[in-house]
């Protein structure tokens, strides 16, 4: 079948969420898994046994269990482009071909750092890592959340084009003692390429004898990285089967695995394939990222909810949300099947969100008593990441805890200007705590998910043909063409002039 049909599920009586609590005293145990560290509950949403069993056979309709299989078999899934989808590898979770060969650049990526370490590029203290999208929001992800108290390395990720963003980076550090890693899967594009063109200006500005040394690729075009000068020892390969969004495993990972220390990339990796091997083994009826998705689809399909937010209780995953997004909606941002057939129901949700308690005192007056309805998710750790008074994390995870409980139970008030409807559907992770290895199983979840919110909806999560146009028209505008709409021409020729 290339197109799923949503009549069961849309057939099924709808009951609030206190209904559904009054109705099962077993809820919260039946609307929860633990895996890998993490407790999820899905009881504040309205997902039912009788939901799940229309969207497993949704799932049956679909091919779930086969394209799985294919997922982790290595099969050429990503039918529009002809190519395997293989990061699952990364963390040994795929054929053994595949998985050796990703073993084998990680093999690569260590001795590199054991270089590093070792001062064979003489003393480095930082590195700026230069990359965009998935090149860049998972380092970055990472190293946000897991470096702020390791102290081996400095890391700055740059992604944009404008000049700020790297002189920033330049500022902080000596040019004589940083390395600049080149991240980009294909080696061309056109923000990274001038950003690392600038920063290698920067080294030689600063008196560095051979700036072409100083400098690492991460790619899946090494001989492109070579032709641009990089000796091939320092140029880390990694498989043009693992998509870019997919792709922080591999040695695109490399600043965080620098950063972290080997074994702490290990152990996200590790955590990663513990959650693959949940997702691979695990009941529908048990299976987290099976679960999340069918809510995710619930809440699409049927009541109509245009966008997702996830906020993190937590300030080491604050760009937890921003790598969400490119997941997420570069995945699954879709108008045809994976046949080419356009759809005749919404794909992806806008994914948003934010940062807890701040989110409270910014939008949560919408999700609260808008007209819309946004499912949400929480996030956050047992273990604080702070060493202040334990007061802190308390009221860290209590605004959580109760920020759940307000949207879904609401409160009656005559006044409807201070009436809370309620109703409002929330899903909760608790983590035991935020370390490498947990947070590999977190990602690995949420990518997860996306595999089986798309199959699903029929469409394919790896490509995104979606974002070449507006490229095209860039590097057309930048070689002088005018054939663009009357607006577009007078827009460059008032900030060219
Ligand atoms: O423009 C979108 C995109 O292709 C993303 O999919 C990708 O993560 C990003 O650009 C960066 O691409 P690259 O790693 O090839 O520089």
């Amino acid at each position: 079948m290339s197109l799923p049909d949503w009549s069961a599920v849309k057939s099924l009586e709808a009951s609030t969420l206190t209904e559904l609590f009054a109705r099962d005293s077993d809820r919260v145990a039946k609307l929860s898994a633990d895996v890998a560290g993490i407790h999820f509950d899905w009881s504040k949403t309205h997902l039912t046994p009788e939901l799940i069993a229309a969207f497993t056979r949704i799932a049956a309709d679909m091919g779930l269990v086969a394209k799985r299989d294919a997922l982790f078999a290595g099969e050429k899934i990503n039918v529009t482009e002809g190519r395997s989808v293989e990061h699952t590898a990364e963390r040994g979770e795929g054929s053994p071909d595949s998985v050796a060969r990703a073993q084998a650049y990680h093999a690569r990526m260590r001795a590199l750092i054991d270089a590093i370490e070792a001062e064979a590029f003489g003393p480095v203290r930082s590195v700026i890592h230069i990359g965009i999208g998935g090149s860049a929001l998972g380092p970055d992800l990472l190293v946000d959340a897991l470096g702020r108290d390791a102290d081996r390395y400095e890391v700055a990720v740059v992604s944009n084009v404008d000049g700020v963003a790297l002189e920033t980076a330049l500022d902080r550090f000596d040019p004589q003692t940083t390395l600049i890693a080149i991240a980009s899967k294909t080696f061309t594009t056109t923000e990274t390429m001038l950003n690392a063109e600038s920063a290698i200006s920067w080294l030689m500005q600063g008196g560095v004898e051979d700036p072409y040394g100083k400098l690492v690729a991460l790619t899946a075009a090494p001989e492109k990285a070579i032709a641009f000068g990089i000796d091939e020892t320092r140029v880390l390969p990694f498989a043009e089967s693992v998509g870019g969004r997919y792709s922080l495993w591999s040695s695109i990972g490399f600043p965080a695995a620098l950063a972290l220390g080997w074994d702490a990339f290990e152990e996200l990796l590790e955590g990663a394939a513990e959650m693959d091997r949940h997702f691979r083994l695990a009941p529908f009826e048990a299976n987290a990222p099976v679960l999340a998705a069918f809510a995710d689809l619930y809440y699409t399909q049927v009541r109509g909810c245009e966008t997702r937010a996830t906020f993190a209780y937590d300030e080491r995953l604050g760009l937890l949300p921003s790598y969400l997004q490119q997941l997420e909606m570069e995945s699954n941002g879709k108008r045809v099947t994976a046949k080419g057939e356009p759809v005749t129901y919404p794909t992806a949700p806008i994914t948003w969100g934010g940062v807890g308690t701040d989110a409270q005192h910014a939008v949560f007056q919408l999700l609260h008593q808008g007209t819309r309805l946004v499912p949400l998710e929480f996030i956050g750790s047992i273990e604080p990441g702070d060493g202040l008074a334990e007061e802190h994390h308390r009221q860290l995870l209590l605004n959580m805890f109760a920020q759940g409980a307000a949207l879904m139970a609401g409160r009656k008030n005559d006044d409807l200007a201070r009436d809370y409807p309620g109703d409002r559907p929330s899903a909760t992770l608790l983590l035991d705590t935020v370390d490498p290895r947990t947070l590999g199983a977190i990602l690995a979840f949420y990518e997860q998910r996306t595999f089986v919110n798309a199959v699903l909806l029929g469409i394919n999560a790896f490509d995104q043909f979606g974002v070449e146009l507006g490229k095209e028209m860039a590097k057309a505008a930048g070689a002088g063409d005018q054939s663009f709409d009357a607006s577009t021409n007078d827009l460059i020729a008032r900030a060219f002039k």
